[in-house]
């Protein structure tokens, strides 16, 4: 065995550990190895990120209490209004999609809001039309769907593992437009939001995921070989979102690197998608024009 610097490897018991460190001394760029093991502890990684440190503790608290607050506001008027919700966290593996939904849920009713996290189609899935079983977990009437990773699997991660044919992708960028345009002429408010991370803040919180019991579950097989595929990933996000930014349902793609500001981006972008009785806008504020944007946003 030449994972001698793993650090976990007398637990084999665990899928996956070990690997990240793997490729960290073994297969990583040197750049990249470079930047992660000279990093300052709450430094952010990325250079071209527009701040420097993350977001202090006590700030993120005192604003994301308010926000907290316009979400239970905003569930209950969506409820007494029999309006329907779909919210889209898209981006790579570890760039916070869960940790944001999370915050999103965690004072919701789970009966009105449910996250949808759909695992690997069975071989009958594969076999119908593929928005088939997204559709199937739309929200009905008050509810409130969040959705880990959507129909944009196809755009990229199917993709780059040729999980899918060309043939299907087209066929998925062909149907798309008009797809969310039904959901969106049947009243449903669609959000989309792509969570953007950087290579070595990607790489870091693998690393983090694996030392810490409580983490490791989320390590997959899909994480350990994308690491390999960063490019891949690159060309087929772009095309992804350029193909599928319309005027009736466009991204809003949030820098990522400080999982704080993100998540307050999201909730704010959440937020400003629809009114309710008692809306405080200046509670809930403007996102972060540095940190949300448009698909020229994104960065990695
Ligand atoms: P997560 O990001 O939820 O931790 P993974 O990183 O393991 O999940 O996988 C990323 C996505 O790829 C998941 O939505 C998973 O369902 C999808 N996926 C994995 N294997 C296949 C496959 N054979 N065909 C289609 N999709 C797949
Ligand atoms: C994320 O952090 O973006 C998601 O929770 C999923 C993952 O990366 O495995």
């Amino acid at each position: 065995d030449t994972r001698d610097e793993a650090p976990a490897r007398d637990r084999p018991d665990i899928p996956f550990v070990g690997e990240i460190t793997h490729f960290l001394h073994k297969e990583a760029p040197e750049a990249l190895r470079r930047a992660i093991e000279t990093a300052k502890p709450d430094e952010i990684l990325c250079p071209s990120f527009p701040y420097r440190q993350e977001m202090s503790k006590k700030d993120y608290a005192a604003q994301m209490e308010a926000l907290q607050v316009e979400l239970v506001k905003m569930s209950w008027g969506l409820k007494k209004a029999g309006r329907r919700l779909v919210v889209l966290f898209e981006g790579r593996d570890a760039a916070g999609k869960g940790g944001t939904i999370e915050r999103l849920r965690e004072n919701l009713n789970p009966r009105q809001a449910n996250i949808v996290a759909l695992p690997t189609p069975t071989e009958r899935e594969q076999s119908q039309w593929y928005f088939q079983r997204y559709v199937e977990r739309l929200p009905a009437a008050g509810e409130i769907a969040l959705f880990d990773r959507s129909w944009y699997n196809r755009g990229v991660v199917e993709h780059v593992f040729g999980f899918c044919t060309p043939e299907q992708r087209t066929r998925f960028f062909a149907q798309l437009p008009g797809f969310e345009k039904m959901l969106v002429d049947e009243g449903i408010v669609l959000v989309k939001l792509w969570l953007s991370v950087d290579r070595a803040e990607q790489l870091k919180r693998f690393l983090d995921r694996e030392q810490d019991p409580l983490k490791q579950w989320k390590l997959s097989w899909i994480d350990v070989e994308g690491l390999k595929k960063w490019d891949a990933y690159t060309v087929a996000i772009a095309e992804t979102l350029r193909w599928s930014d319309t005027a009736h349902a466009p991204w809003t793609v949030i820098r990522a690197d400080d999982k704080y500001r993100a998540r307050i981006a999201a909730i704010q972008t959440v937020l400003g998608a629809l009114d309710y009785p008692g809306k405080d806008r200046d509670a809930i504020g403007q996102p972060d024009p540095l940190i949300c944007g448009g698909i020229d946003h994104i960065d990695g």
